[in-house]
Formats: C-alpha cells, structure tokens, sequence
C-alpha cells in the first residue's frame, strides 16, 4: 500500500506526522536502552579500591597477609580447631539443605591454611582442595583465583569467604563459573556491612552486585550467617545450559 501524503486530507497530516515522530523517538529509546543485556560496568553497590598501581603491587600486598608469619602461626593454632568447628557446622548445614555431599568435588577459593578444607573432609566430603597465592600442602595448592588453575567443568562445589580481596570481581566469578560443574553449586560468605581490612580490594554493599556478576548461574539462596565477620551466606547453581 502506498500512502501520498499530498492526497491525504489536510487534517490528518499533523496525525501522521506525530506518529512518524513517535514512532522514531521509540525506536531510538528502545536503541538506547538494551532490555536483554547485562550491564558491563560494575554495579554502584561494589566498589573496587583504587591505588593499585599494577597487578604485581595488589598481589605483593595480598602476598604480605598470608605470608605474615605472626598470622600463619595464629591460622594453624589458636585458630585452628574453632574454625574448623565453625566451618563444619556451616558445611553440615549446607549438606541439609541439599548443597553438599560426600561425593561432591569441592573447591575452597583463597583458603589461605585450608581450615575450610579441613572442615569438608571432616564432614566427609573427601574429595576437597583448597587454592591460595601460598601453598599449605595437602590441603591448599598455590593458585591465584583470577585465574583458577583447574579445567572448565571440574568441581560440584566452591566455597569463598575472599570475595572482599578480589581486585577483579568479574574474573573472580568468572572463573568460579569457568571451573563448576553445569549444575554444580557456589557459596560466598560476603560482608555487606563494610568491614575492613586494609588487605579488602573491594567492599559490596548489597547482593545487588553478586546476581550481575554471575552470568550463567541463579541465586537459590540468601541468609544471615555469623561468619568470622562476615554477615551473609550467598548460594548460587550453575545452570544446567
Ligand atoms: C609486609 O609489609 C611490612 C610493612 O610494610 C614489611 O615490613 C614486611 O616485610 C612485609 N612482609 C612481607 C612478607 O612481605
Ligand atoms: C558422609 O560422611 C560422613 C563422615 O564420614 C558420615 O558420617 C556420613 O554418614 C556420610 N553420609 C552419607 C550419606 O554417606
Ligand atoms: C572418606 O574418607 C573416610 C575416612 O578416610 C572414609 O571412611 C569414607 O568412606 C570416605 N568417603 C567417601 C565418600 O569416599
């Protein structure tokens, strides 16, 4: 159909001509704001310390914390059997509610002495590795969480309780994902109420930031926790697909 415009009636040229505009305002709204895309920027609710000047300077300070010999004594002693108490409870409970088994292959991320580790074969999920800038064999392997050295697909489970020390959130999630299992299940422990330590790379202010982050998995779960300062226990499930 062919619409002249010279041999419409003179009133409805000011209707077509509004519908034309109308009709490329909507078109440009609808350009500008990309309704299926995650946003690339990092959300408001996460914020990235500055003053690192290289990747070298935030790994020697992260470096400087684990390798702190007054602090690696108190981790494997004083420390010690209150964590790994701590921590079967909380992987008890993640068993309960379906999380955890004996049979998953679990991963603990920035697991420093592997307390978390510990806790995990204690309550039978044999198959358990820890990942740190600093070995601590048997338990923790050296590997830096930017960039997991393990294949895509190899664990059921990962735990971290290191989020707040990740100079790159998006990698940091991204390898998580890269190395779980479809299926398989990821828990943070995060603090939403700014706790600082001058070692923290970031600080999160609401889970917001979290379900951006993670691109191909759902949150299942959120709670309270008591978490050696951490406040909230975040669980979410790789996607089958
Ligand atoms: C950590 O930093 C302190 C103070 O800047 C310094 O004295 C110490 O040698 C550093 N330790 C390590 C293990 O790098
Ligand atoms: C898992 O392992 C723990 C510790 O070895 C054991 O007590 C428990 O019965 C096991 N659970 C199942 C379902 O086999
Ligand atoms: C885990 O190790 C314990 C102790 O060595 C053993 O009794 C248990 O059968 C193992 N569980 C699995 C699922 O392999």
């Amino acid at each position: 159909m062919k619409i002249n415009l010279q041999n419409l009636p003179f009133t409805l040229k000011p209707f077509i001509l509004s519908l034309f505009l109308s009709l490329s305002l909507l078109t440009f709204l609808s350009l500008q704001t990309p309704r299926h895309t995650k946003p690339t920027i990092l959300p408001p609710d996460l914020k990235i310390r500055p003053g690192y000047s290289s990747y070298n300077a935030y790994i020697n300070l992260q470096l400087n914390k684990t390798l702190n010999p007054k602090l690696r004594k108190i981790w494997t002693t004083r420390d010690w059997t209150r964590k790994v108490q701590v921590f079967s409870k909380f992987f008890e409970n993640l068993k309960l509610r379906g999380f955890l088994n004996n049979h998953s292959k679990a991963l603990c991320v920035g697991a420093r002495v592997g307390q978390e580790v510990e806790a995990l074969k204690r309550v039978g999920v044999n198959d358990s590795v820890g990942i740190d800038l600093v070995p601590y064999p048997p338990l923790v392997i050296k590997g830096d969480f930017h960039y997991q050295p393990f294949d895509d697909r190899s664990f059921d489970f990962e735990f971290s309780n290191v989020f707040d020390h990740a100079l790159y959130p998006l990698k940091f999630v991204g390898e998580i994902e890269r190395t779980l299992k479809p299926g398989g299940i990821c828990v943070l422990h995060v603090s939403l109420s700014g706790r600082t330590d001058k070692y923290s790379a970031n600080d999160l202010y609401s889970i917001g930031p979290l379900k951006e982050l993670f691109k191909v998995s759902e949150l299942v779960e959120v709670r309270q926790i008591d978490g050696f300062g951490l406040d909230t226990e975040v669980v979410f499930r790789k996607k089958k697909k």
